[in-house]
């Protein structure tokens, strides 16, 4: 039983498409277990970029399963534009690609309700990426969601749309929102049920025998461990478990099948919405960071926010996760700059701290404790193992690791498959 967990260690956005894609050579099949399309995971393949917000990222490899698991939302009109998409770029998904029957539909008034809610918020808003997420996930926990399988039954999900639609339509109007109208509403997802039919399945059990049959299984997280909507900035976070652990209930498998753990952090920080960012980087740095990291959501276009890579941050993640190794991501972008810094601690209440507070009131409050390295100025988009890197390039990547705790395998240098290099296998085992 071999399974691997790829995860996000910082807000979203390391470079965990880029990193899925390069490691998908290793495995038979990759699952994604939480989130929806508030994702946005880029990958490169011969110069041709390819996002995806709800296919696994392993999708563009022949002869891998991907599976969409249970502890997902999915839109089907965004699922099924992908689908096309990638069918229409000539790759075979029947057969290959699998969404579990269990996991869980948007619906259009939950991308209603994300709207209002924010609206609602106002300067509080969270920012979200505007596509029912939140709302879906509520729905889940209400008990009141609709899953892949109640739309394959047609009959029992006009009925359960009906039931549904009669507290939502009360909710809407009480919110001045128009009502919905059910014969509407189902005409619409009566034609995504049939066009999705042929992927839906029972996704425990593919998972389960792809196991019993001595597969490997790339778990692909979305979002990263500071969304956690345990762990993270709370409330500024997304809806699900996005640390390591959301695997075993987003993808129904127990904690001894992980062997490894690959925690993605991106060289410096970026943020999308809103919420605390101890080491963001408001002026010129920031501008830079995110001109030269192309730094403008994969979802949502919006521009990120921006700052130097923070350890404190890091270690929680770190611990969240489990992580067994980093791969470090976007490092080329740092050629950019004379001076590197990294937060190595936090000053909280006239006190230096190592700690990452609980608290969002305190995250707020927190000044960053830098450390300064000098930046090594060459182009490392080329390299392709460790002995050509610059010896700066060397030895801040050593300090990251000294810092974090837990060694790098993979250092990305672009965003393209083969601008990869190795330094220790990260699915050892
Ligand atoms: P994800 O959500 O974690 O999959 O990350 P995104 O795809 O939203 O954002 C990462 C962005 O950085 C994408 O545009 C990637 O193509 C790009 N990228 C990934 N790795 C690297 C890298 O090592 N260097 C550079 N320059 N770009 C990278
Ligand atoms: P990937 O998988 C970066 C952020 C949103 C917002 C908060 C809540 O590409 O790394 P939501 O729509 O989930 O309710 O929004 O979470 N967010 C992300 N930020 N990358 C993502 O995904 C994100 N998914 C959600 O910007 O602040
Ligand atoms: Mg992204």
């Amino acid at each position: 039983m071999a399974g691997y967990v790829v995860v996000g260690m910082q807000w979203g956005d390391e470079g965990k498409g880029k990193v899925v894609d390069y490691l998908t050579e290793q495995v038979d099949v990759v699952v994604r277990h939480q989130g929806g399309n508030n994702a946005g995971h880029t990958v490169v393949v011969n110069g041709n970029t390819t996002i995806l917000h709800l296919l696994p990222s392993g999708i563009l490899h022949s002869g891998r399963q991907c599976i969409i698991g249970n502890g997902t939302v999915l839109d089907p009109a965004v699922l099924l534009k992908e689908i096309d998409g990638v069918l229409a770029a000539g790759h075979e998904l029947e057969g290959w690609l699998f969404i579990s029957d269990c996991a869980h539909i948007i619906m259009p008034y939950h991308k209603l309700l994300d709207k209002v809610q924010e609206q609602f918020r106002g300067e509080g808003k969270i920012g979200t990426t505007g596509r029912g997420i939140g709302p879906a996930y509520a729905d889940k926990a209400d008990r009141l969601g609709i899953r892949f399988g109640d739309l394959l039954n047609l009959s029992m999900f006009r009925e359960k749309l009906a039931k549904v639609l009669e507290y939502k339509n009360a909710v809407l109007k009480s919110l001045g929102e128009n009502p919905y109208d059910v014969s509407e509403v189902y005409a619409e997802y009566e034609g995504y049920a049939e066009r999705l039919r042929p992927y839906v399945g029972n996704g425990v059990t593919l998972v389960h025998n792809a196991l019993k049959d001595g597969k490997r299984i790339m778990f692909e997280g979305a979002q990263g461990a500071m969304l956690d909507i345990d762990h993270g900035t709370f409330p500024y976070v997304t809806s699900s478990t996005t640390v390591a652990g959301g695997v075993c209930a987003g993808a129904g498998v127990g904690p001894s099948v992980v062997r490894g753990v690959a925690g993605i952090v991106k060289a410096y920080c970026t943020r999308v919405g809103t919420g605390p960012f101890p080491t963001e980087e408001t002026g010129e740095v920031g501008e830079r960071l995110r001109q030269e990291g192309h730094e403008y959501g994969a979802t949502t276009g919006r521009p990120r926010r921006c700052g130097w890579l923070d350890m404190v941050q890091l270690r929680r993640a770190a611990l969240l996760n489990g992580a067994t190794s980093i791969v470090l991501t976007k490092a080329d972008v740092l050629s950019a700059f004379d001076t590197i810094r990294i937060a190595v601690a936090y000053e909280l209440d006239g006190r230096r701290t190592d700690e990452f507070p609980s608290q969002t009131c305190q995250v707020e409050q927190v000044t960053p404790i830098y450390e300064d390295y000098p930046g090594w100025r060459e182009d490392i988009t080329g390299c392709k193992t460790w002995e050509e890197l610059p010896e700066k390039a060397q030895k801040y990547f050593r300090r990251i690791e000294e810092l974090a705790g837990v060694p790098i395998s993979l250092v990305s240098v672009g965003p393209g498959r083969e601008q990869t290099i190795k330094l220790t296998e990260p699915f050892a085992g």
